[in-house]
């Protein structure tokens, strides 16, 4: 008897740790696609980041990889392939590249270009209401929920001279170009 009950019991250690683990993993924070941030985001009032950047060359991105412009671009790089396929391209263009399909969900697409997630974060895990507001509160620690709050340091590790069309980047006059405040009295 009691034999079996040690058994039995170190049995269900292991079934806990194994559902542990898969816990784990479906906290996993994957990149859902700027669309997602829209319903929240499109109020004026609320700022309409989402507006400005749709409007922004950002979610054009991927878009401009398919001109003639970028197909001559590319030939004289010596990249045969279609830039809208080409890692040398996508690294810079498009939200989550490199990330592996099982940290995408299925609304994320790459056509979105350089979208919200780029400087957010993936947004599976923040983007739940009350996250949202625990996290401008600063209540909700970010790492936990992969959020980033936006670094405008990081913008040249794409606006960089590895850029074949690079031009001089001057940070403060570029962020006004996409610059995206909630008005004060929302805060
Ligand atoms: C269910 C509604 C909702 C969704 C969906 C949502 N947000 Fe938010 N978000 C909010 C609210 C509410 C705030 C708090 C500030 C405010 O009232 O505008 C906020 C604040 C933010 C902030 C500023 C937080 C701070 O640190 O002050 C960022 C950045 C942000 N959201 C990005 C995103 C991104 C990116 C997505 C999509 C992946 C997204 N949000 C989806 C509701 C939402
Ligand atoms: C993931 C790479 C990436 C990051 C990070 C990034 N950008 Fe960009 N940005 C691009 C690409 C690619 C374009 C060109 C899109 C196009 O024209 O199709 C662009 C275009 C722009 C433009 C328009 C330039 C023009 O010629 O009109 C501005 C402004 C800009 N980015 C500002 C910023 C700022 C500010 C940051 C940081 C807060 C930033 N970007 C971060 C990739 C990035
Ligand atoms: C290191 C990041 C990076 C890489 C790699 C990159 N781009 Fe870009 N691309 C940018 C940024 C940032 C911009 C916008 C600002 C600029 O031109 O400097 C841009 C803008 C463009 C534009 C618009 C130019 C304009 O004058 O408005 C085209 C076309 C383009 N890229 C094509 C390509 C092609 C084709 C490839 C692959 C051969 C490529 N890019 C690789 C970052 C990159
Ligand atoms: C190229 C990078 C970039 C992209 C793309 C981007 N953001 Fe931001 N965002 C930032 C940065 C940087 C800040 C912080 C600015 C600062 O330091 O005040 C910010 C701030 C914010 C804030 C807080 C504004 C405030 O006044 O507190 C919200 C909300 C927000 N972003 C939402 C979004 C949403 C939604 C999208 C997509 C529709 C998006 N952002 C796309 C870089 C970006």
């Amino acid at each position: 008897m009691k034999r079996s009950a040690l058994i039995l019991s170190m049995m269900l250690i292991f079934i806990m740790a194994l559902s542990l683990g898969v816990f784990a993993q479906a906290d996993k924070a994957q990149y859902v696609g700027s669309a997602k941030c829209k319903m929240c985001h499109s109020s004026k009032a609320r700022g309409n980041s989402y507006g400005i950047w749709a409007e922004s060359k950002h979610a054009k991105a991927f878009e401009t990889l398919g001109t003639e412009e970028s197909k001559a671009i590319a030939k004289k790089l010596g990249i045969n392939e279609d830039p809208q396929k080409a890692d040398k391209c996508l690294k810079c263009h498009v939200t989550a590249y490199n990330v592996s399909a099982s940290d995408k969900a299925a609304s994320f697409k790459q056509e979105e270009g350089v979208g919200c997630e780029v400087c957010h974060g993936p947004g599976s895990l923040y983007m739940p209401m009350k996250v949202m507001k625990a996290l401008a509160a600063g209540k909700q620690d970010a790492k936990a929920v992969a959020y980033n709050k936006g670094d405008k340091t990081k913008c040249v590790k794409c606006h960089n001279e590895d850029s074949p069309t690079y031009k001089p980047f001057k940070l403060e006059e570029a962020w006004e170009i996409i610059a995206h405040e909630v008005p004060k009295a929302q805060k």
